[in-house]
Parts: structure tokens; sequence; C-alpha cells
């Protein structure tokens, strides 16, 4: 990554097929995995970029919110590759990356913003100060929305991962099944996303043969709506004009629809591409430029943290 915006390679190394026969991510497979490819992905990466090691200013590992096992893997070998050759170590917020991706599609967009992170274990309200400060306005009480859409498309038989699963099917019904939505009493920008999970659950336990697409459909239209509700009162609370999205589910193509409406309402809406929505490199190398460049350094006392906080 270059000055934080433009990105000389992105390797992704998935292992969605190695999960995808236990219906998720086995952690214990997730880290093995990660041991075997981590030196692969470098070398490749630092090729398709055409630099050497020399050529680096700064190794930035995520360090946390995720598993522990996957997370020690890249933070260990990040330190090794940092002391062995004499590079500044920068530590980097997982959540901070997904908003980061913004940055690369949008090279105009400057903090501050509002940032709606949605992922598979994150679902939150960001008020993005600067490009190293954030405040959470609100968040999930229990389940993230992408759980929900995952443990939604494993019940209703569509396998992992599920939220894509969900949004493909979800194209073919109409959303006329009505599911609840959770308010919580006060002024909060909280979520909640376990009721309406276990409504679709029941629902098609009661009714095996309910229609899957128009499950899908309104399922995604109730938790699209929970969504803008919230962001709307956030709007209104900090005055921002500005709304982007982040997070695995940002990709969902509904929520993407729905969310460009905000625009007739004075609101400029900002979505990464679509490869740069889910988990990747390039997000967290430019949060780490941001980092970086604020001044942040880390020692080879970094440890990752698995339920990392934003600031
Ligand atoms: O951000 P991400 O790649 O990983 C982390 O959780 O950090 O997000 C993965 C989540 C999964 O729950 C996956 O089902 C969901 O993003 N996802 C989607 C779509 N694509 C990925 N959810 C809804 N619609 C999609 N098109």
């Amino acid at each position: 990554m270059k000055n934080g915006r433009e990105v000389l390679s992105n390797i992704i190394d998935t292992q969605i097929p190695i999960h995808e026969k236990y219906g998720g991510v086995v952690p214990e497979l997730a880290s093995r995995n990660h041991i075997e490819a981590i030196s692969r992905v470098t070398k490749k990466a630092l090729e398709e970029a055409n630099v050497k090691l020399e050529n680096i200013d700064a190794i930035t590992p995520t360090y946390g919110p995720g598993l522990v096992g996957a997370l020690l893997v890249g933070v260990s070998y990040a330190k090794a590759l940092a002391f062995a050759n004499n590079i500044p170590l920068v530590g980097v917020n997982h959540i901070q990356g997904h908003i980061a991706a913004n940055y690369i599609t949008y090279p105009e967009l400057e903090p501050p913003f509002l940032c709606v992170m949605m992922s598979g274990g994150n679902t939150q309200i960001i008020y993005v100060k600067t490009y190293t400060e954030f405040e959470v306005l609100g968040k999930t009480r229990d389940d993230a929305i992408g759980e929900a859409f995952d443990k939604v498309a494993r019940v209703i038989g569509l396998g992992y991962p599920g939220g894509p699963k969900v949004d493909k099917l979800a194209c073919e019904g109409h959303a006329n099944i009505d599911l609840p939505k959770t308010h919580f009493e006060g002024d909060t920008l909280d979520f909640s996303f376990s009721g309406i999970k276990t409504a679709v659950i029941n629902l098609h336990h009661k009714m095996p043969d309910i229609n899957k697409a128009d499950l899908c459909a309104s399922f995604q239209k109730t938790v699209t709506e929970t969504l803008l509700e919230n962001v709307e009162k956030a709007i209104q609370k900090t005055g921002e004009k500005i709304v982007a999205l982040a997070g695995g589910v940002s990709s969902n193509s509904y929520i993407r629809k729905e969310f460009l409406t905000l625009g007739e309402k004075g609101i400029k809406v900002y979505m990464p591409d679509l490869k740069l929505c889910t988990d990747n490199a390039a997000m967290i190398a430019s949060s780490g430029y941001y980092n970086y460049i604020a001044g942040k350094r880390d020692t080879l006392d970094l440890n990752a943290i698995p339920n990392l906080k934003l600031n």
C-alpha cells in the first residue's frame, strides 16, 4: 500500500472451501491454515507490488478483534519480520481497517463521517472523527448482523457463508412476511438481531414449505429498515451528512440499494468496492498508514486482543 490510498497488491487467500463442510469457521483449522499461508502470501504480495522488504516503511498487522489463534499468526509473523528487518511495527484494529476500505475506493473521502460497520462479528454505527479517532454511537447487544445472515442461511439449508446466498435468493422473492424489529427504550442507537433470527428459524420450523426466497427477502428488508432507522438517528444526533458502509455485509445488494435512498435526504453515501467489503489486507495496510503518520509505533510486546475495542 502506498500513501494509504494506492493498492500495490492485495492477495486474498480464502479458506472458505476448508470451512464450508463444517457450516462455519472452525477456529483451530483457521489458525493452522493461516500458518501455512502467511509466508507464501507475503512473498506473493511483495512480488506483485514489485517491492522489496527494504522498501517497506511499516509492517501493520491486525491485532484484534477476531479469533485469537488466527490473530496470533499474523501478529507473531509481523513481529518477527519487523524485528529481523528493522522495520517499524504498527498494529491495526480490524474494524478501523474495514472503515479504511472506503479511503481506497474513494480517494476524496476524508473524516469526519458516520460509518455503519456490518460484519460477521460486529454491527456498529461509528462516528469517524479523524483517521485515528472514533466514537461508537451504537452497537449490537447480541448477534452481529452477519451472524444473523449466516444462521438464517444455515437453517433454511443454503449453506456457508450464508450472507451472499441469502442475498442471491432474496432477489427471487417478495418481502411479504412480517418479521419483528427490536426497539430499545430511551436514547440509544443500539441494535439487536437475535429476535429476528429466532423468528425466521421458528417460522421455518413451523412452516417447512414456506417460500424461502420470500423469507430471505423479508429478512433482508427488516434488518435493513432497522439499520436505516438508527443511522437516521445518528445523522440527527451528529449533524453529519456523510455515511459510509463497511464490513462483509455491506456487499449485500439490497442494503446497498436502500442506503442510496439517503441521498434523497441530502446525505452522501459511500460504499467500498465489493472486493474490499470482506476481509482483505489492503484495508488493514491503509489504516496502518494512517496510524503510522499519526506517530503510532508498537513494540515486540504487541499481542493479539480478541475483543479489542475502537479507541
Ligand atoms: O467483514 P467480513 O468479511 O468478516 C468479518 O466478520 O470480519 O464479513 C463476513 C460476513 C459473513 O457473515 C458473511 O455472510 C457476510 O459478511 N456477507 C454478506 C454478504 N457477503 C458477505 N451478508 C449479506 N449479503 C452479502 N452479499
